[in-house]
């Protein structure tokens, strides 16, 4: 049988040619990454996401540079066909240099991009992972590493000053090479201006449909976390209540056996 290939990150600006939408999920672990490894996603994100959906932390803050290695080692064992990008906690971007040393990093534990939070401020950091070859995804918008300076999640970019910031951030990006940026909570007719004014695709996160391709916590998908929901994420399965209703029918078989 052919193995098939895995595809380069540079597919991802040659989809946005073609016009087919970009769909990604986040894995954190070796049988997610396998199962989700053929089902015709662009790519996997280790999110630092995990933070909250696996480790328990209130948001993305903790998450250290060794539980993305961790995680991102466990992903790439799981996925053969699927680009696998890995995100850069935070602190680990503080000056060029050190985000050229975590990038190798996380290059080495398997993945295929790294993804970066932020706009201009980080530009020098940006041009030096891609000046290192390694590819990189952007992420605009609402960044969950400054949540807490920032005091929520909220939707970016309907200011006229903030839209225009947003739009400068995400050119010198994509003209820096970026292979896509991620848009979160970003004011839907920005994310639709910003997403026809760029080379490389815009990858939507709460940021309406007219971005080149979505992105979704694969728990907030399958229904995996039940104590918080997005609004704009809808479950197309409810995992937590199989994992309850066959754990419940297994404990009550052992009492009554
Ligand atoms: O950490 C993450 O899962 C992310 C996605 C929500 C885009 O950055």
């Amino acid at each position: 049988m052919i193995q098939p290939v895995k595809p380069t990150p540079t597919s991802l600006r040659e989809t946005k040619a073609s016009g087919r939408r970009l769909a990604s999920l986040t894995a954190y672990d070796y049988p997610t990454a396998r199962l989700l490894d053929d089902c015709g996603l662009d790519f996997l994100l280790v999110g630092d996401s995990l933070g909250m959906v696996v480790l328990g932390h209130p948001d993305t803050t903790q998450v250290t540079m060794a539980d993305m290695i961790h995680h991102t080692r466990a992903v790439a064992r799981g996925a053969s066909q699927t680009l696998v990008a890995a995100d850069l906690p935070a602190g680990s971007c503080t000056t060029p240099a050190l985000a050229v040393e975590n990038s190798r990093r996380l290059r080495d534990a398997g993945a295929d991009l790294v993804k970066i939070e932020g706009g201009s401020e980080c530009l020098p950091a940006i041009q030096a992972i891609l000046a290192d070859g390694i590819p990189l995804i952007g992420h605009l918008g609402m960044l969950p590493q400054r949540v807490l300076e920032e005091g929520g999640y909220r939707i970016k970019g309907k200011s006229t000053d903030d839209a225009e910031r947003l739009c400068a951030d995400a050119l010198a990006i994509d003209q820096a090479g970026a292979s896509a940026i991620v848009l979160e909570l970003v004011h839907p007719p920005l994310a639709a201006a910003i997403s026809k004014n760029l080379a490389c695709p815009t990858i939507g996160i709460g940021s309406g449909e007219d971005c080149d391709g979505g992105i979704l916590v694969l728990h907030d998908l399958i229904g995996l976390f039940p104590w918080f929901r997005p609004k704009f994420a809808t479950p197309l399965a409810d995992v937590a209540t199989a994992i309850q209703n066959a754990a419940r029918a297994y404990s009550r078989a052992q009492a009554s056996s």
